[in-house]
């Protein structure tokens, strides 16, 4: 687990913008995973800028989104594809028949859900899962109490979600009571997963979830078994971690690492 502490949601946004860059200048084929949710939103600005001045190109890369509610239409202002649109793909040359995102209306939901893991797999599996946390520790909407070995199926939103994502929805009675999401055991397939934390009304999930024990009732803890897992958080968000300054004296010698040069 590499922890990164940058000052502020701007240059978290920077930095995580970057390792994503990179990824798609290493394999232009990329296949990432996409967060919704306030988190993200400055990573997408960051990107779609790379995009407009350096010619980063999205046209090979694949996305598969972690979650969107259920039921919700897709033209719906609050669904995760609007937002996908509105805040990402419509502002880069991503070719949309290659963004996944679960469908918010669909009537088999089993057999949908099977189908999307299928669709992961043939992809050849996800290189990069970009990820938030939900203030119940949550990653995609897998709530206090799912599955660490979850596959992609249907929730039902734990009560501090619902209330939480009121301030999307305007009152709380229109937020839709179930989610459609990867399971934890999907998003722990990915070969890295990049989490974000920005705010100090995160800071107490946050030390729960890297430095706590690991536990259903705090999803995003199983990161903690991920076997390339890069933590970004903000100042605020970081603020309870125990081990901050090692984090932090890691990160500076990992730098002073990449100029040291061994004498023949
Ligand atoms: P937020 O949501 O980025 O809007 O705080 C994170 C999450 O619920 O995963």
């Amino acid at each position: 687990m590499r922890v990164i502490i940058e000052k502020n949601y701007e240059f978290m946004s920077k930095r995580a913008a970057e390792i994503i860059a990179e990824q798609i200048r290493e394999k232009p084929d990329s296949v990432l995973g996409l967060a919704t949710g306030f988190t993200p939103l400055g990573t997408y600005k960051e990107l779609i800028g790379m995009y407009k001045k350096e010619g980063l190109d999205f046209s090979r890369v694949t996305t598969f989104n972690l979650d969107e509610y259920y039921p919700i239409p897709s033209t719906h202002p609050q669904s995760y594809h609007y937002y996908m649109q509105k805040e990402f793909f419509k502002h880069i040359n991503i070719n949309l028949d290659h963004t996944y995102i679960l469908d918010g209306l669909v009537k088999d939901v089993k057999a949908f859900c099977r189908w999307y893991e299928e669709e992961i797999r043939k992809a050849g599996g996800i290189d990069l899962q970009l990820l938030g946390i939900g203030r119940d520790g949550h990653i995609g909407f897998n709530e206090p109490g799912s599955s660490l070995g979850s596959r992609t199926r249907i929730k039902t939103l734990d009560a501090a979600t619902i209330k939480d994502n009121a301030r999307f929805f305007g009152k709380k009675e229109d937020v839709p009571k179930y989610a459609i999401t990867m399971g934890v055991g999907t998003i722990m397939d990915a070969k890295r997963c990049l989490l974000l934390a920005s705010g100090s009304d995160k800071s107490k999930v946050l030390t729960k979830a890297i430095e706590g024990p690991i536990t259903a009732q705090v999803t995003a803890s199983i990161l903690q078994m991920h076997k390339d897992l890069i933590v970004i958080a903000d100042e605020k968000a970081s603020r309870d971690l125990k081990n901050k300054d090692y984090y932090q004296h890691i990160e500076k010698l990992t730098e002073e690492l990449k100029t040291l040069t061994i004498e023949e």
